[in-house]
């Protein structure tokens, strides 16, 4: 249940099954093995695997499978961020982003350098039981509990309100 939970992530974040996926995280980490291909699985999407990271064929991959979703870890995107400018940035068919750990700064710049991407910044544990996703579009936010369960949640209490959870 759990697995399905997890891969059903990029749903929540409206992929679609025409959407091509890229991954390049571990297969031994939920994030790429279990919300990348198997999100792939839960929606019938096409899942483009490369064994290794790289910054420099990172967007020439995209361009050549067609790739419309990414994944990301923070740092993932600093690494983006740091390669030299090139002309052709911005042409890419990537819509969407889907991961964790971006960093505001550095989310700012990615989405200036390379064009309007849809972040979805998410938070979650292989092992928690809870998580958050961006969905309000603030840079640098993870998501937050709306009204009605920051009133019955133990789990989001800010520290000047008492909360010792
Ligand atoms: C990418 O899209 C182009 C244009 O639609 C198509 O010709 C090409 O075969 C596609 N590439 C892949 C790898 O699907
Ligand atoms: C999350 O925030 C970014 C930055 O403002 C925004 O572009 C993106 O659309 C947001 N994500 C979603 C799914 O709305």
């Amino acid at each position: 249940m759990k697995l399905m939970m997890v891969a059903n992530l990029g749903r929540l974040c409206g992929l679609r099954p025409d959407d091509v996926i890229y991954t390049t995280l571990p297969l031994y980490h939920s994030a790429g093995l279990l919300v990348g291909v198997g999100g792939c699985f839960e929606l019938g999407a096409t899942c483009v695997l490369r064994a290794k990271f790289s910054a420099s064929q990172f967007w020439d991959d995209c361009r050549r499978y067609n790739v419309t979703v990414i994944q990301y870890v923070g740092e993932l995107i600093r690494y983006l961020c740091n390669t030299p400018k090139r002309p052709d940035d911005r042409e890419h068919g990537v819509r969407a982003a889907l991961g964790n750990g971006l960093r505001a700064d550095v989310w700012r710049e990615f989405l200036q350098r390379f064009g309007p991407v849809a972040v979805w910044e998410f938070y979650g544990a292989t092992e928690g039981n809870a998580g958050f996703v961006n969905y309000t579009g603030k840079i640098g936010a993870v998501g937050r509990a709306n009204v009605f369960l920051r009133v019955r949640s133990w789990w989001r209490r800010d520290v000047n309100l008492g909360g010792g959870h």
